[in-house]
């Protein structure tokens, strides 16, 4: 089994609740997802909310961008600092409530790009990382090149595919310098070979950065167990209105996080029917 160990919380939903006038969505939503570290390894989390339609999963993850408070609970993330005095400059850290932004945030089927091209976009999300002042164009064409859309940097957002579209989202974020990307239903919607790299895109981008956290709210049970190292299953409990968190899985302890061919394992397909009862 890999070698990884688990440290400082990176983002924490307590007690998170959601109610809409008298009918509530979500109850008593608690998770904790810390900083996973393997030896030698630049490594990210990539963590994954599944549940059937309807179980409140957008709504989730509205809660978790920040673009929308909880009618209780919180949920509070690490950030690093910006850096005060230039280069060089150790990192500090602080732990907070998010906010609309702290998030790179990838709805579904549905990008902001505005009336640009997809290089002014580009653009315009690099401008707003200081990191990358005075490297902005080298950063776009890396990233385009890296997610196959050089060839579509100069076309309008209303002349690109479902797919390039969700690329140039996912790109836009990450030029933004985010350190949690937060993507809703990413798999929906692309035919197989297209999901394979969105899937292999996103597991790329999970190693560019040991902090890179990945959210993935998803039905797809099965991708979602594939590139996750730990899945949480949102459901309903006997007797009590709205969904919430019924089953952690951690799929480190399993053997199953990190494995390219994850999905021939006998316990993948044992998670797998473990989750569906549970939904
Ligand atoms: N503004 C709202 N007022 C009342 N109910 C809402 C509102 N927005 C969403 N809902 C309800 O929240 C529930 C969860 O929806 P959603 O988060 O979209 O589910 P999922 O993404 O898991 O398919 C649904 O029953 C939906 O009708
Ligand atoms: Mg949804």
């Amino acid at each position: 089994m890999t070698a990884y160990t688990i440290k400082e919380t990176l983002l924490q939903a307590k007690d998170v609740s959601l109610v809409y006038g008298d009918k509530c969505i979500l109850h008593d939503v608690n998770f904790t997802i810390k900083d996973i570290i393997r030896p030698g390894l630049q490594q990210g989390q990539v963590v994954s909310l599944v549940g059937r339609s309807g179980m409140g999963k957008t709504q989730l993850f509205r809660l978790l961008s920040g673009l929308q408070k909880p009618s209780s609970g919180s949920i509070t993330i690490r950030q690093r600092k910006p850096a005060e005095t230039g280069k060089g400059s150790i990192q500090v850290y602080q732990e907070r409530e998010v906010r609309p932004g702290d998030m790179g945030v990838i709805f579904q089927n549905y990008y902001q790009f505005g009336w640009r091209t997809v290089k002014q976009s580009l653009m315009l999300a690099a401008r707003r990382n200081n990191e990358l002042a005075g490297k902005e164009e080298d950063s776009i064409r890396q990233y385009a090149e890296q997610f196959d859309i050089t060839d579509v940097l100069h076309r309008w957002p209303g002349q690109l595919s479902g797919g390039q579209q969700q690329r140039v989202s996912i790109i836009q974020q990450l030029l933004k310098g985010a350190d949690y990307l937060l993507l809703d239903e990413p798999f929906s919607g692309l035919d197989v070979c297209v999901l394979d790299k969105v899937v292999e895109l996103l597991l790329q981008v999970s190693l560019s950065d040991e902090l890179k956290t990945l959210v993935i709210v998803s039905h797809d049970i099965a991708t979602a167990v594939a590139m996750s190292d730990t899945v949480y299953v949102l459901g309903r409990q006997a007797g009590v209105a709205g969904s919430t968190l019924v089953r952690e899985i951690d799929l480190m302890e399993r053997g199953l996080a990190w494995q390219k061919d994850v999905r021939r394992e006998k316990a993948f397909a044992e998670t797998l029917e473990e989750i569906k009862g549970c939904l």
